[in-house]
């Protein structure tokens, strides 16, 4: 069964005008380890970071809970498989509100989808419940 979806539009170049205005405090205050890592090596790394960002909204909206002030935008990242395909990696208080919302006898699946044609990054996310075996 589908417990959450949610959906966000990201503007590029906002994520490029913050990135030069804030630097290091706004990397540090809302992307992992792993998204920093994944983004300053590319070409395109306001892109990057702007679909990650889409993915935290939407991944908030989907948990139901929206973007509060003080909320730990890291708690929700985005890490890629191999293959590119983008995952989910909920922590924290977003890992807390995931567990309350899956119904007993059920695990959580967490899919999210991304892209970006500037200056738009846009990201999907639907949360699934599966019965456990
Ligand atoms: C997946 C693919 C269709 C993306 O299309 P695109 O028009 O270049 O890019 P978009 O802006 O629409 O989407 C980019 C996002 O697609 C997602 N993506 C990449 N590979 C994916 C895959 N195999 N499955 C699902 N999603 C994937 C990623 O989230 C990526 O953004 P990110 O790298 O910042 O996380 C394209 O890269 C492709 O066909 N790849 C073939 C497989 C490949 O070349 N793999 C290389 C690694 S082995």
């Amino acid at each position: 069964m589908i417990l959450g979806v949610g959906t966000d539009l990201a503007n590029i170049e906002r994520i490029t005008r913050t990135l030069e205005r804030f630097g290091d405090r706004f990397r540090n205050r809302v992307f992992t380890d792993v998204e920093q890592l994944k983004a300053e090596r590319r070409a395109d790394t306001a892109g990057t970071y702007a679909k990650r960002w889409a993915a935290k909204e939407a991944c908030s909206k989907a948990l139901g809970t929206g973007l509060r002030m003080g909320i730990a935008w890291k708690d929700m990242g985005v890490s890629n498989l191999s293959s590119g395909q983008p995952r989910m990696h909920l922590t924290g208080w977003a890992a807390d509100r995931l567990i309350e919302m899956t119904p007993p006898g059920h695990e959580a699946i967490v899919h999210v989808t991304l892209t970006d044609d500037h200056p738009w990054a846009q990201a999907f996310v639907v949360i699934e419940a599966c019965p456990v075996t």
